[in-house]
Order: C-alpha cells, then structure tokens, then sequence
C-alpha cells in the first residue's frame, strides 16, 4: 500500500490553526487525538473541534479517540464527518461491535493498541477493520520517544495482514521523525502519524517530504 504521513494536529499552534492545516497540505490525511482524561491522563479535542476542521480542512480527517466507552461516541465521530475513526482495544468490551458501529455510520474502522498490548487476540478481527493502530508512546503526549519495543508486534501484524490478503492499513503513533519512520517501515508501517516532528519543523512541506522518502526507501512493498 502507498505510504501515507498524517500529521497530529495536537503540536500545532492552536491559536493559527487554519495556517497551521495550510502548512501541511502535502500530507495525506490531519490526524486529531481525542482526550477524555479517563483513558489517558489528558483532555483534548471533542466533537465540535472535529466537526469544523471536517468544514474547514482541505485533507480528510483520521480520528484517534484516546476514551473510554468508545461505543458510545464512535459512531458520532464517524457521524461528523471523519473518513476514519480510530478506539482504543483496552477500552473496548467488544471491539467488534464497536468497529461495526463506525463502519455503519460511513467511516473506516481502525484499532488502536498500546505499546503493551498484545496483538494476539486481535489478529482473527482483521477483517473487521481498516487500520491497525500500534501505538510506538504511552498514549496521551506528544513529543516522547519512539518506543522500539513494539517493532516485534508490528512485524507480527504486518505478517498476519499480509497473509489475509486484506486492504488494512498499519499505523504507528508516537515517536515518528526522519530516524524512526524508517525502522517502523521496515518492521512493516505504511501509515506513519507524526506531530512534533512535522509541525516543529521550519518547513512543514519539507518534513513530510522526508517522512515520505525515509518510510519508502525502508517499506517491503
Ligand atoms: C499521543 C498521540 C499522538 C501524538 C504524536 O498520545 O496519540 O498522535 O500527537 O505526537 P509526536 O509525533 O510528537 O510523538
Ligand atoms: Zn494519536
């Protein structure tokens, strides 16, 4: 699958946020990190923030939503316009349902994982998502380290992807910068979200351009 960079919205300058959204046209989609402070100890974004950057951004929107009970507020985001709604598998009684729920309401359906999970029993659900989201942080900050631990999973999801034959992409979250990009292609990314590594650069345009090469020239595809 092509590569795709998604910058994070939660290291852009809040108060220019329409400039900021300009400064990376060239990438593929906006990712936006929703908070509860229940799930991850951080509040963020809600829907009235994603339902304007859907009226306002010229890139789709890839929805993360870091809270409990995604059940109940998936479908809304889906609902809102976003093209792809992302929960989280440690807060999801059944995750199945949930992804169901998202697909219904007109979005692609993706999993998140954190770096400590285990990707095993998610591996029989492929084929009720459209993203597997391997988190390479703790989920809830921006700016930490990439976390090389969870390149074994990754290697094992791209593994199990591969021999599905099904369309699902493998995104990591956390960490991603020229250096990193490049080992999470080679263990088997082809989504790479990068937030302060995009938007803390001088040149946005410029960034993503590298995240891009850096991912390519290490993918297996
Ligand atoms: C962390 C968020 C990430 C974060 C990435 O909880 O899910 O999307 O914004 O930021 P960087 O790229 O700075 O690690
Ligand atoms: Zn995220």
């Amino acid at each position: 699958m092509s590569i795709r960079i998604h910058p994070s919205i939660l290291a852009a300058d809040f108060l220019r946020l329409g400039e900021e959204l300009e400064r990376i046209r060239t990438a593929d989609f906006i990712h936006v990190d929703v908070m509860d402070n229940h799930f991850v100890p951080n509040l963020s974004f809600g829907l009235p923030v994603v339902e304007r950057l859907v009226a306002g951004s010229p890139l789709p929107l890839d929805v993360h939503l870091m809270i409990e009970n995604p059940a109940q507020w998936a479908p809304s985001f889906a609902e809102a316009g976003a093209t792809s709604v992302t929960f989280h598998a440690e807060a999801s009684e059944d995750p199945v349902e949930v992804a169901r729920s998202i697909r219904s309401a007109g979005a692609q359906a993706g999993l998140a994982l954190k770096p400590d999970t285990d990707i095993g029993d998610y591996l029989e659900i492929l084929d009720e998502v459209d993203l597997v989201l391997v988190m390479t942080v703790e989920p809830g900050f921006g700016g930490q380290s990439f976390l090389d631990r969870t390149m074994p999973k990754l290697r094992r999801l791209r593994e199990a992807v591969n021999a599905s034959g099904l369309e699902v992409r493998i995104q990591v979250d956390g960490g991603i910068n020229e250096d990193t990009v490049a080992i999470a292609a080679a263990a088997g990314a082809d989504t790479f979200v990068a937030g302060s590594s995009v938007f803390g650069a001088e040149s946005a345009a410029e960034q993503i351009a590298l995240l891009r090469a850096n991912a390519a020239a290490h993918s297996h595809d």
